[in-house]
């Protein structure tokens, strides 16, 4: 049965990138599917976290995801430290993974930049909790930005090499699933997870540099849109938001080797859940005097509502708190069963 997970840190203020390459498409998700959607603060540790500010970025994710209409009574939204069964798994992970894929991990080496000896461990192994949050549910789908795709080809490795090493064990206790690997059919305990890598807009990009994406820590608040901008704000990032001198081309294709045009053009579409060559039909030929003015209309008309809705869930902490609870109590469950059964393959005793 297809189980879809995700999650994002509480670290900085969330932004128009982690809302149409992930936010977006998990409200979308949840009419179809099963889903599980994490605010990942075990993740956010890696690198240091004033504490009081943790906790208000753990609530204000949580709030972020129920005003954009994430429903938590269907689908379940908890923090990743209340349920230990994420660190437990990671561990077992960090025995499987080798240093050699790890090393290979891009986010790891720009995260910890130059100073790689003073990096902590925590942040070289990140890619072996996110394995863990994912397959601790044997989640089939995880919806993310382009930027997560290294990690979940990891995750599929991590899987892969779990069920090879211990196949005849888990052919022994009978608690496989058959599943199609290449064109071989094998009989494995973690599913190979899809990443769900689409939508109108997998990797928005920085509004001062069309070749670097919106990031949380990006120095420039100018670079980014973030989900709690008033409409003064928005209207002012989107009028300062780089751009070439020519104006907007009348197809796709004029779109090529401008990649600050793309990118708003891209968010355009993306909001007005439309497309690139419908924006293009519509403001092909005009100028950007003209175009940004109606991008910052539609922003502020599709972003304002959320803002104010994530507000009015805040002001009431004991709500989110208990929406944390009880989705951690969920989690707990279908956690604590897969690690039953990881426990018995690995042959750890605990009866
Ligand atoms: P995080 O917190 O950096 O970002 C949350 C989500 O937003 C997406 N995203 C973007 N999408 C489009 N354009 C952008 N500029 C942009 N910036 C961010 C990210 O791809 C992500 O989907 N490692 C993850 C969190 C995580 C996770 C997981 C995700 C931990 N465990 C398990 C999926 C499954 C991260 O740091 O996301």
């Amino acid at each position: 049965k297809p189980l879809v997970f995700s999650g994002v840190q509480p670290t900085g203020n969330l932004h128009l990138g982690n809302y149409l390459g992930a936010i977006r498409r998990f409200v979308l998700l949840q009419d179809s599917h099963d889903c599980i959607y994490c605010v990942v603060d075990m993740h956010a540790i890696t690198v240091w976290q004033d504490p009081v500010e943790l906790m208000r970025a753990t609530r204000e994710v949580t709030a972020a995801f129920l005003a954009a209409g994430i429903d938590p009574k269907k689908h379940i939204v908890f923090n990743q430290s209340r349920v230990m069964q994420h660190a437990e798994l990671a561990w077992v992970f960090n025995c499987v993974a080798r240093m050699g894929w790890l090393n290979r991990m891009t986010q790891f080496k720009e995260k910890a930049g130059k100073d790689r000896e003073n990096a902590s461990v925590g942040l070289f192994a990140y890619p072996t909790l996110m394995a863990a949050d994912i397959l601790v549910y044997r989640a089939t789908h995880v919806p993310v930005g382009d930027d997560q795709k290294q990690h979940l080809e990891l995750t599929r490795d991590i899987a892969q090499k779990f069920n090879n090493d211990y196949s005849s064990r888990i052919a022994d206790l009978d608690v496989g699933v058959e599943m199609m690997m290449g064109d071989e059919r094998v009989n494995g305990f973690f599913p190979l997870t899809e990443p769900l890598i689409e939508g109108p807009a997998p990797r928005v990009m920085s509004l001062r540099d069309g070749s670097k994406k919106m990031s949380k820590s990006e120095p420039s608040d100018l670079s980014r849109i973030n989900l709690t901008d008033d409409a003064e704000t928005i209207s002012k990032k989107i009028r300062k938001a780089k751009t070439d001198p020519d104006g907007l081309p009348s197809d796709v294709e004029g779109l090529k080797g401008r990649p600050e045009a793309e990118n708003l053009v891209t968010i355009y579409a993306a909001l007005a859940e439309s497309t690139k060559e419908r924006v293009l039909g519509e403001f092909g030929g005009q100028q950007f005097s003209a175009f940004k003015p109606a991008l910052a209309e539609l922003a502020v008309a599709r972003l304002a509502p959320i803002a104010n809705e994530m507000r009015r869930i805040s002001a009431d902490q004991a709500y989110v708190d208990g929406v944390l609870r009880e989705g951690g109590e969920r989690a707990s469950v279908i956690a604590e069963a897969t690690m039953k059964t990881v426990r018995s393959i690995l042959g750890l005793v605990s009866s």
